[in-house]
Order: structure tokens, then sequence, then C-alpha cells
């Protein structure tokens, strides 16, 4: 009789790059990954956020709510998971951007901010000083955290190229949000924040032929980083960049644009496209959405790096499959949100 309960056994999580971790019966990769030390990046930890994702390489997982709603199709197709949705029915062996490839030693630095500076309307720039420098590959993110807000750390993308000390978030307010409500609204110079990355796997692949870059709103943060340090190395590749507005008052970082276009090693063309502007107004350069523009204006590309909210980016990537554009790569970095999925 007691055999028919098969008493459940823990199985080994390996982490590549990183260890071997035992995972006990019910315990969820991402905890039994914290419990045992490791820097696994979170956010929501309820399979909100995705900041948790991480590359199925061998064995089987059993998925405690459905990651389809928060992964693009493309990460689904590539096996990706939940680490906080996943409980393992196998040894298990996975890849976790920024921790597996060992490109960046993921650190926990305690800086102050150095300044907020208005971007738009509805997005600052917070400059943060480290007491040492932190090495990220330009595209990654950080999670971030504040003494004021407990409900746990949030995830922001890199702004910059690496610069030593300082490194820099573009942070757009969430009405109701609690931490870009804080950034846009009430931080200030000298207040303590800690900064836990690199993680992710959102940077410049090796490649040729026309690249194009994709932002919306904040999405700029990444985008803006990875071409910067490509321009520093004199990548020569063709860009086509197009940034995703709501009016003229929401375009931002127009002379960083336009130095980055200057520098460009190679043909860069820059199109932003306005999704609300009135239509009386002086603006004469693209009216609608992203979406629109992309069979036309990028035909050629041979890679995609996008970064946005999920809907733009969800969009976009149809059309670049309608199109059969992009195939060597999409590379998405999704703004996903604790609560926030694919709204
Ligand atoms: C990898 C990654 C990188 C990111 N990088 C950036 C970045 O560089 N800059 C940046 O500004 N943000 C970025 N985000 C989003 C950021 O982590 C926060 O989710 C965002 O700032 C809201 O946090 P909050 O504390 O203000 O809101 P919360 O207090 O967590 O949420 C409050 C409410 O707002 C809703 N909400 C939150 N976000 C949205 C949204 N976008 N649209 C509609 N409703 C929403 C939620 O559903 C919730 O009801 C990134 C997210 C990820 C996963
Ligand atoms: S930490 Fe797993 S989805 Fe947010």
């Amino acid at each position: 009789m007691f055999g028919l309960f098969k008493s459940a056994k823990p199985h080994t999580l390996t982490i590549e790059g990183v260890g071997e971790f035992t995972v006990n019966p019910k315990e969820t990769i991402l905890s039994a990954a914290l419990r045992q030390g490791v820097r696994f990046p979170y956010s929501c930890k309820v399979g909100g956020c995705a900041t948790c994702k991480c590359q199925l390489k061998g064995g089987k997982v059993k998925e405690l709510t459905s990651s389809a709603f928060i992964l693009s199709a493309e990460d689904l197709d590539n096996q990706f998971i939940l680490g906080c949705q996943s409980q393992l029915k196998s040894d298990v062996t996975v890849y976790v951007g920024g921790l597996s490839d060992g490109s960046s030693e993921v650190k926990s630095l305690s800086g102050e901010i150095a300044a907020v500076e208005r971007l738009t309307q509805d997005m600052v720039r917070v400059s943060v000083k480290l007491p040492e420098p932190l090495n990220y590959l330009p595209g990654q993110y950080a999670l971030v955290s504040v003494p004021s807000i407990t409900s746990g750390p949030r995830s922001y993308s890199f702004a910059t190229a690496p610069k030593g000390d300082t490194v820099d978030f573009f942070i757009r307010e969430v009405p109701g949000g609690e931490m870009s409500v804080w950034a846009n609204q009430s931080a200030k110079a000298g207040e303590n924040i800690t900064i836990d990355g690199p993680y992710g796997d959102f940077y410049l692949r090796p490649g040729s032929g026309e690249m194009l870059m994709l932002a919306g709103g904040s999405g700029l943060a990444p985008v803006l980083a990875i071409l910067e340090d490509a321009m520093a190395h004199k990548i020569d590749r063709d860009v086509i960049f197009i940034y995703g507005a709501r009016t003229q008052a929401d375009l931002s970082c127009q002379e960083d644009i336009a130095q980055i276009a200057s520098n460009w090693s190679g043909a860069f063309r820059f199109i932003p496209v306005l999704s609300e502007e009135p239509e009386d107004s002086d603006w004469e350069g693209l009216r609608g959405l992203v979406t629109d523009f992309i069979p036309e204006k990028a035909a050629a590309v041979t890679q995609t790096y996008m970064c946005g909210p999920p809907p733009m980016l969800d969009a976009a990537e149809a059309c670049l499959k309608e199109h059969n554009l992009s195939n060597d790569g999409i590379f998405c970095d999704r703004f996903t949100n604790r609560s926030y999925n694919n709204k």
C-alpha cells in the first residue's frame, strides 16, 4: 500500500556557467536558486514581469502559470521559461542571461543619486554614483531598490554604455506606479539607491547587414546604450532606428541621437514616428505606429533589436515575421511589469 505513495525526490538544477543546485519538491527554480545564494534576477515572483526568464537547455519542468502571456513567441520557440513559475520534473539545465555567459559579474552596490534630470513630461534620467565601477553589456538592465519602496526591486535598463562608477536610467512615470512615480516626482540627489546587476540577454550580437533598432517610450534607454557603445567601437553596419512616441513633447534625447548618427561609421537613418501628435501641429515627420513603417523602411534588415511596451513589441515581431524580415535574429527587451501582462 505504501508503494502507492511515491515520495517526491529533490532534483538537480544546473545553471550554466554558475553551478549545480538542489531543488526540493514544490520549490521553483527561482526560490531554490535564491535559497542557495544565486543572484537569480527577479522582481514580482508571481509570473507577471518576466525578469526571471531563463532558457531551458535540458530536462522537464512543470509550469505553475502559463508563460505564454508574458513571453514573446520567439522566446517560447526558444524554450524560455519563467524561473519563478517552474518546478522541476527531472534534473534540469538552464541558461540565465547575465549569469550564465559570465560576461559581466553580477554585483549588488549601494550608491546614491547623483542627479535627476527631466527628459520629457513623464520621463526622467536618474544618474547614480556607485562606490565602484559596474561592468555591463549595453542593453542589459539592473534591479533597482530604494529604502522607501518595500514591495521589491524594479528593473531598469542602463541608458548609456558603461562609464565607470556612474550609471544612468530613464524612468517613465506609470500612473499609480510606486517606483516610477517616486523617480519622477520626489527622487533627489543624495538619496540612497541599490543597484543589483547586470542582468538580461539584450545586447548587440555579431552579424553583418543592416540593423533595425525599434524603441518605444523609455525603451529608448537600452537602444541608446547599444548604439552609443557600437559607435565608440566603430561598428560599421547600416542602421535604421525607428523611435515611437506619442507627441513631439515625448521625443527625448534628440541631441544624443543626432551625435550618434553623425559619428556612425555606416549609414544611419533615424525615423521618429508620432502616434498622437495633433493634426494641426508643425510636425512634418511620420505619424502613426512604428509598425506602419517597418515593411517600407526596413526591407533589407538582417537583425532587429527592439525595446518598449509588450503590445508594441508583439505587433513589431508579427510584422517582421509576416514580411520575412530580420531572419538572423529578433532580440527584444520587454518592459513588462509586476502586474502588467500585455495590457
Ligand atoms: C527587463 C526590464 C527592463 C525595464 N527597463 C525599464 C526602463 O529602462 N525604464 C522604465 O521606465 N521602465 C522599465 N521597465 C519597467 C519597470 O521595471 C517598472 O515596471 C515600471 O517603472 C513601473 O514600476 P512602478 O513601481 O512604478 O509600478 P508598480 O507599482 O509596479 O505598478 C503599479 C500599477 O501600474 C501598472 N503598470 C505598470 N507598468 C505599466 C505600464 N508600462 N503600462 C501600463 N500600466 C502599467 C501595473 O499594472 C500596476 O497596476 C523595465 C522592465 C523590465 C522587465
Ligand atoms: S519574477 Fe518571475 S515573472 Fe516576475
